[in-house]
This record gives C-alpha cells, structure tokens and sequence, in this order.
C-alpha cells in the first residue's frame, strides 16, 4: 500500500512538465522606451497564450505610449508604418490590419493591458516579433517571439 501511494506520488512529479506549460507571461514596458525582455516563448501545447503588457513609468499614453503588438517579422516595417498613419485612437494599428496576430491597446504609466492569441496561428519554421507600434519606438522596443514545444 505504501509503495503504491508513493509510487503514484512519484508519478505526479515526473508528468506534471508535460502539460504544466505556460501558457502568459508578462512584459515591462518603462518610460525610457525600453521592454523588460527580448523574447518572449509560445509552447505550442497551449491553447491559448496570454501577454500582459505593464507599462511600468509614468509618462501618459500620447508621449510615451506602449502597446505589444504580434506580427511576422517580414510585417513589422509595414505594420508600424501604417500604425503610424493610423494614429493613437487606433491604437497606432491599421483598422482590420490583417498582417497583426495580436496586440493590446497603447497604454501609459501605471496601466497594463493583455491580449490572448491562438499559438496554433504560429507557424513552425516562421519567423516572428513583438515591437510597440507607437511612432518611432519599433526601432528600440521590438524582440522576437519563438515558438516552442
Ligand atoms: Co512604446
């Protein structure tokens, strides 16, 4: 009896890994225009991946505005060039810009803001990064997104 119950302890330690994966994460976002991390894993064993963006200055969203925004690396440059044209109401995003696999609002100091995307969007031996999409910080404040078992 006893060894039964440790060996189904020992059982519950070996397997938890295997569907323990985690699936949000969060990122900084500060008001010298930097994120806290360069890359940011997808295991493609979640169903759905959670980012939580903190913006942890205090500088307000028209100035020092930061959102995450999801896009293939290749769509990047084009994505934040219409961003741009699009202005802060939309979020610095091109209304119904097809190329963006997920974004959170701009938000300011204090605040945070999530989005949630299907890994399964995520095509192995494609290339992706996040960047804020607020003009003229894609430059600094982009990173990649690599998915993972
Ligand atoms: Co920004």
């Amino acid at each position: 009896m006893l060894y039964r119950l440790i060996a189904v302890a020992v059982l519950g330690l070996v397997s938890t890994p295997l569907w323990a994966a985690n699936c949000t994460t969060t990122v900084e976002a500060n008001d010298a225009m930097q994120y806290n991390v360069k890359n940011v894993n997808v295991p493609q064993s979640c169903k759905t991946f959670t980012v939580t963006l903190k913006h942890t200055g205090k500088l307000a969203r028209n100035v020092m505005g930061h959102d995450w925004v999801l896009t293939r690396a290749a769509d990047m440059a084009g994505v934040d060039a219409d961003g741009a044209k699009a202005g802060l109401a939309d979020n610095y995003l091109k209304p119904g810009d097809k190329r963006v696999l997920a974004a959170t609002k701009v938000i300011g100091g204090g605040e945070s803001a999530h989005v949630s995307f299907k890994p399964s969007l995520l095509k192995a031996g494609n290339k992706y990064v996040f960047f804020c999409s607020f003009p003229g910080h894609s430059t600094v404040m982009h990173g990649t997104v690599t998915l993972t078992k």
